[in-house]
């Protein structure tokens, strides 16, 4: 499957990127970045180390830099100033595009059949709000669009009922909402279930892949960054992976019709007119190894 995916790396960003990257299964168009976890310079250039890490030649376009009309949050106090907890990446050995985020997804999409690209989007929602807006025509041809984000029946991660995702840049969501794209979403309802253990990080770097020791580097970053986890506990929610898995083993995934809206203030998904596919639950041991197994490829 051809995919763009639209991320702010971000420590579970990167995981999700290597993972699409390295698999056989997934053809990445492109990575457009913006603004979210990290400030748009650092999420860029992250986009182009990680790139490199993974050896697959492959465009970044830089997008937004903030939040349509809303001051941005910040996520250091997860990822780390460098967005990426200090794992040791290359640096980016191809420049960023010139060409903006939002114009290279328009260019894809038009060049290619008629709903034939996924987007996979692992940050706010920016980018996808403002194609919505300035390349209606270009959005319309995407086939199906995949993005973690929000709280359904679990408590939020920046507010009461308020995801990250979403809080960040709630405006934008709600464009995206009301914009009648094939849309599945995957929140913390989900991705609270899919974590990794000391073992599991063991088994990453026993397959001696770059992608994968990289992976357990990432996730050792999420243990040593959240304090009252002893070592040896599971990890802070692998969020992001849980996109490109999703795109390629749906049967592992629960997924429900649910009819939600934003609700700007809070940045919470609420009961509302827009109808959308919701990922609500997942088969965490299946979903393990087959991450594992994607990013030793
Ligand atoms: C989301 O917010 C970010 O910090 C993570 O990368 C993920 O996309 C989780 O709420
Ligand atoms: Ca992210």
């Amino acid at each position: 499957m051809q995919v763009i995916i639209d991320t702010d790396p971000g420590i579970d960003d990167a995981i999700a990127i290597l993972y699409a990257l390295r698999h056989p299964g997934i053809e990445v168009l492109a990575l457009t970045t913006l603004g979210g976890n990290v400030g748009l310079g650092v999420t860029t250039r992250n986009a182009g180390r990680i790139v490199t890490l993974a050896g697959v030649p492959t465009p970044v376009h830089p997008g937004a830099d903030v939040p349509l009309g809303r001051e941005p949050r910040s996520e250091t106090a997860i990822h780390g100033n460098d967005g990426l907890g200090g794992v040791a990446f290359p640096d980016p050995t191809v420049a960023p595009s010139d060409e903006p985020a939002v114009a290279a997804m328009a260019r894809l999409l038009r060049a290619a059949p008629d709903k034939t690209i996924d987007l996979h989007c692992l940050g706010p929602l920016t980018n996808l709000a403002l194609l919505v807006q300035d390349a209606p025509d270009a959005a319309a041809r995407i086939r199906r669009v995949i993005a973690m984000g929000g709280a359904i029946d679990e408590p939020g991660n920046v507010g009461p009922r308020a995801e990250f995702n979403i809080a960040h840049d709630p405006d934008a969501a709600a464009r995206v909402l009301a914009a009648g794209l094939d849309f599945t979403l995957i929140p913390l309802d989900a991705t609270r279930q899919f974590r990794a253990d000391a073992a599991y990080l063991d088994r990453l770097r026993a397959t001696g892949s770059p992608a994968a020791i990289a992976s357990a580097d990432l996730i050792d970053a999420y243990f040593a960054q959240t304090e009252h986890q002893a070592k040896g506990s599971e990890s802070r929610p692998l969020h992001d992976p849980c996109v490109p898995l999703l795109a390629l083993n749906e049967n592992l995934f629960r997924i429900d019709p649910r009819s939600l809206g934003v609700e700007l203030d809070s940045g919470a998904l609420v009961p509302g007119p827009h109808a959308i596919r919701v990922a609500m639950g997942l088969q965490a041991d299946a979903l393990r190894s087959a991450l594992s197994e994607g990013l030793a490829e």
